[in-house]
């Protein structure tokens, strides 16, 4: 942020899922990466330039709230326990933050991350503007946050990492959990439920709403509804990542319900994990995701006219971006405290290099229709993705989620047990 600047970060609001009862509370990333608080009604402030560096807006202890809705970290908790040098009370940052930014050089804030804050912070700047002039005028610049806050939650420090693998060891218990209880007949639900009991007795949640996707279900990229049946023969493709401490996995696997791929299913999952070593060959240092997606469709392109479901040579087949019926999702993005975590790609078109610190998603996958396709008709509805986690080190990258069972014969045997 430089001298004389001051941040402010908002915690995200609640939701009310139904009648009176509320989606369980995430935190907003920022404020949890910042600050460590987890609690909504926070208002978090950053300066450089006064003596307090950290000062928080939160929850008082009150002994009847906290009856009806939890313990609060309270005032008291937010020195003690976060570092910050002062707290208040939430309903006083509008009443204390004029004076708080009164002649600061430089305010950061992500405007547009939530309006209602933005509405209220323009208010007590106009209110600023128009009071007398000695009690300071309101800063002079402001800054997107997003800049400098997520340039920063790109790179992960060896903490974070801890944590990230801590995550991708509890993924992996759970998807070896399905592996071992896959069997033809138990619904969707069924698989969703043990990766959920995983998470949840090794003291994590999941990171993004699992997809558990029989057959074709798979070729619907976020599909939700998981409530069909795992037929014999069939395939069933299972993405969820167990987040600790607010960081997640993002793990995909595919695997034979009753143990044995198809002829069909086994080239489909053949070429996707082809094309998959293909770009981990390519995570490392100065590599771009595009230039990562480039190959891994490359790939998956060659398969496909392989497999009679393109024709024409691979170079046609990319200029035209053919390709994309099959393989319509990006190969990699970041993942961190989201899972799809923050940072920029590129700057005015230009890609951005890896460097050594990113971690990234490698997830190349084919979803063949089950209509309108040329090409053998038992390659229609196979759906198949496989997903791994790699930070980016200065030699390469180091799989964090290479635990996981991916080699389709080991595959087979734990499916089929
Ligand atoms: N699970 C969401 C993704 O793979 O990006
Ligand atoms: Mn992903
Ligand atoms: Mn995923």
């Amino acid at each position: 942020m430089g001298p004389d600047a001051l941040a402010l970060v908002p915690a995200a609001p609640e939701h009310t899922r139904n009648g009176d009862a509320g989606y369980a509370y995430r935190a907003d990333s920022d404020l949890l990466y910042l600050t460590g608080h987890t609690e909504p009604d926070a208002l978090a402030v950053i300066s450089t330039a006064s003596e307090q560096d950290f000062v928080l807006f939160l929850r008082p202890r009150d002994a009847f709230a906290e009856t009806w809705s939890g313990r609060r970290l309270g005032l008291e908790g937010a020195v003690a326990r976060l570092g910050a040098a002062a707290a208040h009370p939430f309903d006083e940052w509008e009443a204390l933050l004029p004076a708080m930014l009164a002649d600061v050089g430089t305010l950061y804030v992500k405007l547009g991350a939530q309006p209602a804050f933005d509405q209220k912070l323009v208010a007590l700047l106009g209110a600023m503007r128009s009071r007398a002039k000695w009690k300071g005028h309101p800063p002079g610049r402001i800054e997107d946050l997003g800049e400098p806050l997520h340039e920063l939650r790109l790179f992960k420090s060896d903490a974070e990492l801890a944590l990230l693998e801590r995550a991708a060891h509890v993924t992996d218990l759970a998807h070896r959990a399905c592996m071992s209880e896959l069997r033809p007949g138990m619904k969707e639900y069924e698989l969703q439920a043990t990766l959920e009991y995983q998470f949840r007795k090794h003291g994590c949640e999941p990171g993004y709403v699992p997809i558990v996707a029989a057959d074709a279900n798979a070729t619907v990229l976020h599909y939700h509804q998981g409530r069909d049946a795992l037929v014999n023969g069939g395939l069933v493709l299972i993405d969820a990542g167990a987040e600790h401490e607010g960081y997640t996995a993002d793990v995909t696997r595919t695997l034979p319900v009753g143990g044995a791929f198809s002829a069909a299913q086994r080239d489909v999952y053949d070429l996707v994990l082809k094309a998959q070593a293909a770009a981990l060959a390519l995570c490392k240092p100065g590599s771009t995701i595009p230039q990562i997606h480039a190959e891994t469709s490359r790939v998956l392109a060659q398969g496909l006219i392989d497999l009679g479901l393109l024709t024409g040579d691979v170079d046609e087949v990319l200029r035209e971006g053919k390709q994309r019926r099959y393989y319509m999702h990006g190969t990699n993005h970041y993942l961190g405290l989201d899972v799809h975590d923050v940072g920029r790609y590129g700057h005015k078109g230009k890609p951005r290099p890896l460097e050594p610190g990113m971690v990234i998603t490698v997830e190349p996958g084919l979803y063949v229709p089950q209509e309108g396709v040329v090409g053998p008709e038992a390659l229609r509805g196979v759906g198949v993705r496989i997903e791994d986690d790699v930070l980016i080190t200065a030699s390469g990258h180091r799989n964090l989620t290479a635990a996981t069972p991916k080699a389709r014969e080991e595959i087979e045997a734990r499916c089929a047990r």
